[in-house]
Order: C-alpha cells, then sequence, then structure tokens
C-alpha cells in the first residue's frame, strides 16, 4: 500500500497546526461524499473505482484490442485532462527506449505547427487509427488535430475502414465531437456529466488509451478502488493518508510557503507530475488564493534547480515521490583499474545509488528550511499508480474545500480562449 511520511514537514510546524484542521479534513472527505460541498456536481470521480463494472472494464478492452489489431499507431487526441492522465500512465509503464506496438502518439496538445507537420508525415507511412477524447468536444486545439488526422486517416484507408479505426470520448449529448461521431458512426465512450477532465483518468478518457497501449487497466481500477476504502470519510484521520497530505499541505502554505515541488527520482514519472500539476493548479489556483504546484525531475534537475531549491526564497515545500522497489536489477560493476574512482559503489544496485541520493537530497533540503513529504509506492505499477491516482484526486478535494476554495471548477481557464477567438474571427466574439 502507497505510505505517506509526514514527519520531515511537521517539525517546520508549530505546535497544533495539523490538529486544527484535522476535523474539517474528514468532514470535507465526507462532504465530497455526499454531495454536499462546493461543486458538487462534479464528484462523480469519488466513487467512480467501486462503480467502475468488469463488465466496462471489458468492453474498454474489447475496443482497445481492435484497435490494437488494426493499427501499428495510435494517436490520442486531447489536451489537459482528456491527455495528461493517460499520457502520465502510458510513460511510468513504458520501457524508456522502446517504443510500444502499436506505438501511441499523443496530439491535439498544443498548436504547434510544425508538431503536426511532422506527425501528419510519419503517419504517411502508418496504418494509423485516432482517438478523439474531448468533454466538450469543442476544443481548438484537439479539435484542430482531429480535423487534420481524420482528414488523413479518411485519404489513408478509405471512409469505411477509417471509421472503424477512429474513436470517440466524449459529452453523451452534445459537442462537436459527439455530433461527428454519431453523424459518421464512431465507436464512442461517454464522459460522464458529473466528472471534470483533471478528475476523468479513470474514465474512458484514461481508460481506452491505456488499453491501447497494452497495460493492465483492471490492475489500474482495482488500486484506485483499495484507496477509495483507504480513504473514505470513515477512516480516522490518523490513518486517512489523502486527508493527512491535504492538511499538511494547507497548514505549510499558512505558514508561509506558497510553493509545492513535487519531485521524483524515476524519469517515468515525469508526466505523472505534469498531471498532478494541472490537478492541483485548476483546482485550487483560484480567488486570488492557492499553492502554485510545480515540479522537477531528480537527480536531474539537481544540476540545474537544485541550487534555488537549496538556497532561494524560503517560500517552497517538497513532496517526494519514491519508488520502493525497481522493476529490474542492475549492479555497478568493479574496474581494475578504477580510473573513474567508482570502485566504492561497485556491487552495489544502481537504485541503493539513488536511495542515498534522495535521502542526501533529502536532509539537505530540511537544513535548507524545506519542510518534506515522502510518498512511497512500493512499486511502479498499474495497481500502484491506480492508487496513487485516487490518494491525489480525494486528497485534492479536500484540500481545495480546506482552502475555502471551489476545487471543480475551473473558470480562469477561458480568458485566453475569448482573446483568442476574437483575434481569429470566430463568429460570435
Ligand atoms: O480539467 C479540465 O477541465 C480541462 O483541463 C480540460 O480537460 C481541458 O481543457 C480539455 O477540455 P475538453 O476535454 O473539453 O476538450
Amino acid at each position: 500500500m502507497l505510505t505517506l511520511d509526514i514527519s520531515k514537514a511537521t517539525q517546520f510546524l508549530p505546535q497544533g497546526a495539523v490538529q486544527k484542521y484535522a476535523d474539517s479534513a474528514i468532514k470535507a472527505a465526507k462532504a465530497l461524499e455526499d454531495g454536499t460541498c462546493a461543486g458538487n456536481d462534479f464528484l462523480g470521480w469519488v466513487k467512480l473505482p467501486t462503480d467502475t463494472t468488469d463488465q466496462f472494464i471489458a468492453s474498454v478492452n474489447e475496443c482497445a484490442q481492435t484497435l490494437r489489431q488494426l493499427c501499428d499507431t495510435i494517436v490520442m487526441a486531447g489536451i489537459g485532462g482528456s491527455y495528461l492522465g493517460a499520457k502520465a500512465v502510458i510513460e511510468a509503464l513504458s520501457n524508456s527506449f522502446q517504443p510500444l506496438t502499436p506505438q501511441i502518439l499523443f496530439a491535439g496538445n498544443n498548436i504547434g505547427e510544425d508538431y503536426l507537420y511532422e506527425l501528419c508525415e510519419l503517419l504517411k507511412t502508418r496504418r494509423f487509427g485516432v482517438i478523439n477524447i474531448s468533454k466538450s468536444g469543442t476544443t481548438t486545439e484537439t479539435a484542430l488535430a482531429f480535423r487534420l488526422l481524420k482528414k488523413q486517416c479518411e485519404q489513408q484507408r478509405g471512409k469505411e475502414e477509417a471509421r472503424k479505426v477512429i474513436v470517440a470520448i466524449t459529452d453523451a449529448h452534445k459537442g462537436a465531437a459527439r455530433t461527428t461521431a454519431d453523424k459518421e458512426g464512431y465507436t464512442s465512450f461517454v464522459i460522464p456529466d458529473n466528472v471534470g477532465g483533471r478528475f476523468s483518468v479513470l474514465t474512458p478518457v484514461g481508460l481506452l488509451p491505456i488499453a491501447c497501449a497494452g497495460f493492465d487497466i483492471a490492475a489500474l481500477v482495482q488500486g484506485a478502488r483499495d484507496m477509495e476504502q483507504a480513504t473514505a470519510s470513515t477512516v480516522p484521520f490518523e490513518k486517512n493518508i489523502s486527508a493527512i497530505y491535504a492538511v499538511i499541505r494547507n497548514a505549510i502554505y499558512q505558514n508561509g510557503k506558497k510553493i509545492e515541488i513535487l519531485a521524483n527520482y524515476q524519469p517515468k514519472l515525469h508526466f505523472v507530475a505534469e498531471w498532478w500539476k494541472q490537478l492541483y493548479g485548476e483546482s485550487e489556483g483560484k480567488d486570488g488564493k492557492g499553492i502554485f504546484p510545480a515540479s522537477v525531475d531528480l537527480t536531474t534537475d539537481l544540476h540545474s534547480m537544485g541550487q534555488w531549491i537549496q538556497d532561494g526564497e524560503r517560500t517552497i515545500f517538497e513532496t517526494v515521490l519514491s519508488v520502493e522497489q525497481p522493476e529490474h536489477e542492475l549492479t555497478v560493476p568493479t574496474d581494475d583499474e578504477n580510473l573513474d574512482g567508482l570502485n566504492y559503489l561497485a556491487g552495489k544496485r544502481v537504485d541503493e545509488v539513488n536511495k542515498m541520493a534522495e535521502l542526501g537530497t533529502q536532509m539537505a533540503h530540511i537544513d535548507g528550511g524545506v519542510p518534506n513529504l515522502r510518498i512511497v509506492m512500493p512499486r511502479l505499477d498499474a495497481y500502484n499508480l491506480g492508487q496513487l491516482i485516487y490518494f491525489f484526486e480525494k486528497g485534492c478535494g479536500i484540500s481545495g474545500l480546506l482552502l475555502d476554495v471551489n476545487p471543480f471548477d475551473q473558470p480562469g481557464v477561458e480568458a485566453y480562449k475569448r482573446n483568442m477567438f476574437k483575434l481569429l474571427g470566430k463568429p460570435g466574439y
């Protein structure tokens, strides 16, 4: 089971700071379950893991299997919550160097002309399929990429064959993605009305791409189910790790630390941090409040951001995401000449070196005045990622309510769109 160590954070807090929020955190967890809090029309994620049936998982796997058979490349078009969860899980579970078969590519998460051009060029040589993921069904970045991909897929395969390899994941009734899917007769999955984008990784938004990549979505959902139980409002505060995480970060924030840095020691976790930044940034950054979520990949970034973290403005705290057990074993070899002076490491696992880097960094950062939280995943597999996802989601809901914001809206993201539409001459703007 995932664990959370707060002992290196509480030492930075005044006496009683944690206890001050403990009751409110459990009340917030209860309000999320009962649907009595702000944003209660977007609480479908709370019981989603236990509500997800084996039959539903089988239907997602069946669709994935069809795409895997018919395609050598599958492009996921989506942005924000319709992209980051799937990307995070797929990257975390993939071999760092061997492309998956079929290869999974992402589009619709930027408007880079070169990116799209190069993608379209690559796809000319591929038997590709497309998954169009958009809850609103009108997001410009995704719609633009999908227009290009749909056309190219139809040109390469013919309209009839293209229909078999284009899938839509969108609202049940509204939006252009739904209209297109219904008109063209695409296989489609529904994003539940009451699940917001950044909380949607355990809906088909995340499950279908992850299944297309060949990973075990049943294990992912099972991990989330177990964490749903472990963080229920009936679990006392002292054992409820999502409530504890929410309380500690709020207590630290109230004591002047405005930035949380999520640090990982596994390159494969880079996109988990990107997903986490969206989850917490969009949920809490409003009404002139909110911790700024940042991230570093360590030890890589100790050679770039390490100086700032150690010695810069003391407005930060750090949450370390640590994986206990690597999936592979690699030992440092002995070298008779020892020209590099590394024989003191000979015989040690590479992971032991990594763990000592982690411990040494934590000690240094604590000395430098950076409160430290540590989340430990026993392994980097689908089951533990399911736990991690739900742990962060529940922590986010509780944390936002403690901060007294509506964690489930995102009014701020409309501002750039209005300007962009006006500048581009979209009718009605
Ligand atoms: O969390 C959110 O709601 C957003 O990040 C959305 O996921 C993102 O804007 C994409 O929206 P849509 O799925 O409607 O295309």
